[in-house]
């Protein structure tokens, strides 16, 4: 298990037993997710990992935004009135705007920061190119391939895309920028083997969500998830739920990252600090998710 923990690196790279710190879409509790203000503000909060979510544009590019969709975090009713696809849910009808229905160009007109706080009026959904540039040198990054299956039926292999970005910056192969340490997420186990199939070597981290545990959190799934990955990122309340799940995969050379701590929802506790306090230093977690990196609670 020492040569696994070895080659789960660079979570580990800064020194054994030292807790990672990975800023959730940013700083987003004080700015708005995935966009380069709330990135900056991450690195100045001290984060080790920025997280960028990645979607695909009808051009081809790969951009940071968590939904699938561009409607909550821009103007884009606004700007494109007219090109909304209608869905029925429940007797009504919702209107959404798929970020693969648009170009980059037309995705960088939309203001992606005044829904959150006036302030930010005028800022922009970043490329992914845009957000490492932004990010390289000063924190690693910790891009998660969003919907890979929805944007494959478009025709497109998120895959593939975010590798020849990584070749491209020279960021593939683990400790090529000791100051930019690279960790691959995903909820879709394909996603990550693709990866692997491509040559990538870089740690990955298979997320799990609720419902999804007997599927992955067993002895066995983690037999499984080792075979193509370095770490599991589990909801935060699995973990609550079943402790051992640290153990087990620690057994396996696996790492514990769960998602997501926020103060906007402490779950229970006094404060975020006081929630991350007790998964890192009580429950074990190896790294977390946090929209509030300032509230990260550093030992040493
Ligand atoms: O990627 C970890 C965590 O961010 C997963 O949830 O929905 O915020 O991307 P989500
Ligand atoms: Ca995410």
């Amino acid at each position: 298990s020492v040569v696994r923990w070895a080659a789960a690196a660079p979570l580990m790279a800064r020194g054994a037993g030292r807790k990672i710190l990975i800023a959730h879409r940013g700083a987003s509790a004080y700015a708005p997710e995935n966009t380069l203000p709330a990135y900056r503000l991450a690195i100045e909060q001290g984060a080790d990992f920025v997280e960028q979510d990645l979607q695909i544009t009808r051009d081809g590019v790969l951009v940071c935004l968590h939904d699938v969709t561009l409607e909550r975090t821009t103007d884009v009713a606004r700007v494109f009135p007219d090109r909304a696809r209608t869905e029925s849910a429940g007797g009504t009808t919702i209107r959404r705007w798929p970020v693969v229905d648009f170009t980059l160009e037309e995705i960088q007109r939309l203001d992606a920061g005044s829904w959150f706080d006036e302030r930010f009026r005028g800022t922009r959904i970043p490329s992914w190119q845009q957000a490492i540039d932004a990010i390289r040198g000063k924190a690693g990054l910790y891009p998660e391939l969003k919907a890979p299956e929805l944007y494959e039926r478009h025709g497109f292999r998120m895959e593939e895309l975010v590798w020849e970005t990584l070749r491209r910056n020279r960021l593939h192969e683990p400790g090529a920028d000791p100051k930019t340490p690279v960790i691959l997420q995903s909820f879709s186990a394909e996603a990550l083997k693709r990866m692997r199939a491509l040559g990538c070597r870089l740690p990955m981290t298979m997320l799990v969500r609720r419902g999804e545990q007997r599927r992955w959190l067993t002895p066995e799934g983690l037999r499984e998830i080792r075979s193509f990955a370095t770490g599991i990122g589990p909801d935060k309340s699995l973990v609550r739920e079943d402790p051992g799940v640290v153990a087990r995969a620690h057994e396996l050379g696996l790492t514990v990252t769960p998602y997501t701590f926020r103060s906007a929802d402490p779950d229970g506790f006094p404060g975020v600090r006081a929630e991350m306090e007790h998964y890192l230093y009580e429950l074990g977690v190896d790294a977390l998710f946090t929209d509030n990196p300032d509230q990260f609670p550093r030992r040493a």
